[in-house]
């Protein structure tokens, strides 16, 4: 309303303004609203002391609050697409465990191992002829190579190294002389059971190696990418059921992917979670074990994981493997979880098993094998597990060696690495690692546990609360911190 508007109303009513108040009309921003008031007064002259009481009785008058509703401004892209997931049931042991424990079950079992493991081998080009054990006598003073499973290795007296090898038929002979720098370097990364091509000169039954091969995976592979900007985030080690357990830092990762916190964007590209193994802490797994509980039902710690669960939105797919705390077998392969402990909302697959999400090939597997590699090799440590998760792609075997961890005697290998993953995901071990090793993702997605006694005593220093994700429109792997303020360093 303008002035002249004003004016008017003011005449319309019968009412005249004083020249002061005419004057102070100018100043008046809501004029209807004062002219209201005026009426509803009642006045025939109005002053400009009556217009400035009407002024100040207005102002006192709070705005009406506008309720501000926050709009939540979380819209997952995820959401938009369905889920995109292949299991290979054939690669997993869930129902195909044909195991009798039977002294045949394990000659099949290492007969399996060294087959596959050769069949790659025995496609590494080379000018050399790739010869069984037995026919080493034949060979006298040439140059062969052999593929052979190391079933000792030891120095000689006079500093060289020396291992055995066997395949299907024969035992043989490898030395690897000081004075070859080279193979002698690489013979520090031999461990026992390692599946090997040799190559050198035969000396009397003996080889006398030059190079030694291992598997691999090879070495000409770009990292992934899909058109489709989801993501795929890491767990591990929750171990639900300890009092370690630090359930307040994994409700701050489900908050988070329920889209509340910074990030939002990040969160909802989130389309699956992997979770490779110790859903729970377990009882009995090691003694006095229920003095690190707060709950001590096997039931209970799964029924809580599973009201955790139910705090993810349902166009996220959660994909649980077990671990050695877990509630089936302790051998490997490790079936999945049964529907009594957890169902519905989980996919349930063994340890290892291969699943492809959105075409990225992950192989899950727990990690049990992560102790004895670790121990074996002198470049690996507990601080970097993604270095010895890296040994055990080289060498194409989830667990190369023998009896150092449980291992069922199944007819066919599960642990031996007959395709190449896109991502290899690992736990056990507590701590976190990443590394993109000839176009494969290396993710140990760490724990939500806090330090343990026997992380104390064996000098393990943990990385809790951080979740590894892999961008799968870039390929590129980035972690979210759900902890403060720890570190054991
Ligand atoms: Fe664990
Ligand atoms: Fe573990």
């Amino acid at each position: 309303m303008n002035e002249e508007e004003f004016i008017k109303g003011i005449l319309d009513k019968g009412m005249r303004l004083t020249p002061e108040a005419s004057k102070l009309i100018l100043e008046v921003k809501d004029k209807e609203k004062i002219l209201d008031n005026l009426i509803r007064e009642g006045f025939t002259i109005i002053t400009k002391e009556d217009l400035e009481s009407i002024i100040a009785e207005y102002e006192k008058i709070p705005e009406p609050e506008v309720e501000i509703k926050r709009k939540n401004s979380f819209e997952p892209i995820a959401k938009d697409y369905a889920f995109n997931i292949r299991v290979y049931p054939d690669k997993d042991i869930t129902n195909n465990s044909r195991c009798t424990g039977k002294p045949e079950d394990f000659v099949m079992y290492f007969r399996s191992r060294l087959l596959m493991t050769k069949s790659v081998l025995s496609e590494r080009i080379g000018e050399t002829p790739i010869i069984r054990i037995n026919e080493l006598k034949t060979r006298n003073n040439s140059d062969v190579r052999l593929i052979g499973m190391v079933i000792d290795k030891r120095d000689s007296q006079k500093g060289n190294l020396i291992v055995e090898i066997e395949d299907e038929q024969e035992v043989c002979l490898v030395i690897m002389m000081k004075s070859d720098e080279n193979v002698y370097a690489l013979a520090d990364q031999i461990v026992l059971d390692d599946i090997l091509l040799f190559e050198g000169r035969v000396y009397n039954g003996i080889l006398i190696a030059k190079e030694i091969i291992w598997p691999d995976i090879p070495i000409m592979r770009n990292k992934k990418t899909i058109e489709e900007d989801l993501a795929v985030a890491y767990l591990s080690d929750l171990h639900v059921g300890s009092k370690l357990f630090m359930e307040k830092e994994f409700n701050k990762f489900l908050d988070w992917i329920n889209g509340n916190g910074e990030d939002k964007e990040l969160a909802g590209k989130i389309k699956y979670i992997s979770i490779s193994g110790d859903i729970v802490d377990g009882i009995g797994i090691y003694p006095r074990q229920e003095d690190e509980l707060v709950v001590k039902d096997i039931y209970k710690q799964y029924g809580i994981f599973m009201d955790l669960m139910e705090k993810i939105p349902d166009y996220i797919k959660v994909i649980v493997s077990p671990g050695n705390h877990d509630a089936v077998r302790r051998a490997q392969p490790q079936p999945q979880l049964p529907k009594e402990l957890l169902n519905g909302k989980t996919l349930n697959v063994g340890s290892p098993s291969w699943i492809d999400l959105e075409g990225f090939k992950h192989l899950i597997y727990h990690g049990d094998s992560l102790d004895s590699i670790i121990s074996s090799l002198s470049n690996c440590d507990h601080t970097h597990p993604e270095v010895p998760m890296i040994e055990l792609l080289k060498r194409r075997n989830l667990s190369p060696i023998y009896g150092r961890n449980p291992i069922v005697p199944e007819k066919k290998d599960y642990l031996f690495i007959d395709q190449i993953p896109d991502v290899l995901h690992m736990g056990h071990v507590h701590k976190n690692g990443y590394s993109l090793y000839r176009g494969t993702h290396i993710i140990n997605s760490g724990t939500f546990q806090e330090r343990t006694n026997f992380q104390i005593k064996q000098g393990h220093i943990p990385t809790p609360g951080i979740v590894p994700i892999l961008c799968m429109k870039t390929g590129e792997v980035v972690h979210k911190k759900f902890v403060a303020g720890v570190n054991y360093g």
